[in-house]
């Protein structure tokens, strides 16, 4: 394929992108968002391996079968609630991809640039391998955090900002180093600076609690972008430097939203610490005597409530309870009951988590609102279930100044008349905090798992 064909393609690629990003942003411009962003990649594919400097096609075919039918096998495998740990471990994917692409870039014997030139593409790679290998590792952990494996607790080193300021200076001495010697000598400084990154990665996400993963989450993805922003300089691809540009800023600023949202710095997010135990406060506290609530009980009082607002969480993904909830909230509706959703902005395991799950069982968008929307009007609410949720529902981050959520914002449940709260036990949350809304007069508990409980709403209204 010519030249000029390449770059038509990589620009009506970079304009689907665009689109694609665009439509992301609505629930119901998203389906043709993601068709955008698929007929975007399918051309940006198509004409990367149609250049005339690619030749290697038996190797690509066999890559493309291999990588293809493992990425089929995990999507057809994986569960709604595993989502946030696949995305995590793909971002660790591109990491690895940056950071192989820099040291291949680095040794091609076929560069033969001298001069600025030369010294443009020597920051080029060692950008990309210092983002990429950071990333990889972060992301491995993120990984582990988020599927259980690692503990959500925060590593705390005595000395863990003095290791990050000291990484960062060992970083710039040996990016020093690495470009005064160049070509000849580099390659030990940039080994030794891969392996700093790669532990920086680990210590960096490793300090972040349970409660900022959120933020880790997009952070990662800001920064995966970034690394493919830099391949795509070493590689002189418009299109990838494009296409990282556009994944950095975006995750930058979904970090920024995410920070807003939980009322934190994002600077203190990344030094670490946050939900670091829960307040000695919370144990001691004499909470009281949570009351509990059988099915049949709480479908009387929907029935006979004006207003519903349903708060869904974490546990409602676990319970798959996303079409029982749609099915009760028709009933309701058919009955005349004004029913409405608030959703938190960290409410599950990744952004938009339960709007995906909603819009898949067909729950209308315009019931479907915002934290800031709805919270002030909860007062007006009869009746609020809650399915799953937890930390995002959690009083004491607006009333406990030592509780590990503390300025959090929160979903204000507890003004409505009842609150119904649906979860198996009266475990805490992700962030591992007691909750005193269970506790609360005007709550009810209505143990089991969220969808027998609104199978069993349904079936007794
Ligand atoms: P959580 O605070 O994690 O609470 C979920 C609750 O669901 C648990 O207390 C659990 O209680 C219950 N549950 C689990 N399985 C259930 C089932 N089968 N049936 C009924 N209930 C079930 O969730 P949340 O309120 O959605 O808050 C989100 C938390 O995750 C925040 O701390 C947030 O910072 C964090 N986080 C969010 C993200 C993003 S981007 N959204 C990413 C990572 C972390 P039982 O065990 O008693 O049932």
């Amino acid at each position: 394929m010519e030249m000029g064909t390449i770059s038509a393609a990589y620009i009506a690629s970079a304009i689907l992108f665009i689109l694609s990003l665009a439509g992301l942003s609505n629930q119901e411009t998203s389906r043709r968002g993601n068709w955008y962003g698929i007929i975007g990649m399918a051309i940006a594919v198509i004409a990367t391996i149609l250049n005339k400097s690619v030749d290697a096609y038996g190797w690509l075919i066999l890559a493309t079968l291999i990588g293809g039918a493992i990425g089929a096998r995990l999507a057809a495998k994986v569960e709604m609630t595993q989502m946030p740990e696949l995305v995590a471990i793909l971002h660790s994917f591109v990491g690895m991809a940056a950071v192989l692409v820099g040291f291949a870039s680095f040794f091609d014997p076929a560069n033969t640039l001298t001069g600025t030139e030369a010294t443009i593409h020597n920051v080029e790679v060692y950008l990309g391998i210092l983002i990429g290998a950071v990333t990889f590792t972060g992301s491995v952990v993120a990984f582990g955090k988020l599927n259980g494996k690692i503990g959500s607790k925060p590593l705390l080193l005595p000395i863990r900002h003095q290791l990050n300021l000291g990484l960062l200076g060992l970083s710039i001495l040996l990016g020093w180093w690495f470009l005064s010697v160049g070509h000849d000598g580099g390659t030990l400084p940039l080994i030794i600076m891969t392996l700093l990154a790669f532990a920086f990665g680990v210590h960096m996400v490793m300090a972040i609690g349970g409660a900022d993963m959120p933020v880790v989450i997009s952070m990662l993805n800001s920064y995966s972008g970034w690394a493919a922003a830099a391949t795509g300089f070493m590689l002189s691809n418009d299109l990838l430097i494009v296409v990282g540009a556009l994944v950095g800023s975006s995750g930058a600023i979904l970090s920024y939203i995410m920070c807003r949202a939980m009322n934190r710095n994002f600077v203190s997010v990344i030094m670490g610490g946050f939900g670091t135990t829960a307040s000695s406060d919370d144990g001691d506290q004499e909470q009281g005597e949570a009351i509990a609530i059988q099915a049949e009980e709480v479908a009387h009082l929907m029935g006979d409530a004006s207003r519903v607002v349903i708060v869904p969480g974490y546990g409602m993904a676990v319970a798959n309870a996303q079409h029982a909830v749609s099915d009760l909230t028709k009933q309701l509706r058919d009955k005349g009951v004004d029913v409405q959703f608030a959703i938190h902005p960290v409410a599950g395991r990744m952004p938009g988590h339960m709007n995906v799950l909603l819009a898949e069982a067909n729950v209308p968008y315009d019931v479907v609102l915002e934290m800031d929307e709805i919270n002030d009007e909860l007062g007006d609410v009869d009746v609020v279930m809650v399915i799953g949720a937890n930390d995002i529902v959690n009083p004491s981050a607006m009333e406990n100044p030592n509780s590990p959520i503390a300025g959090m914002p929160v979903l204000e449940v507890w003004n409505a008349k009842t609150v119904i709260v649906s979860k198996r036990s009266m475990a805490t949350g992700y962030a591992g905090v007691e909750n005193p809304l269970f506790f609360r007069d005007n709550t009810r508990m209505l143990f089991g798992d969220a969808k027998d409980s609104v199978d069993g709403i349904k079936s007794s209204i």
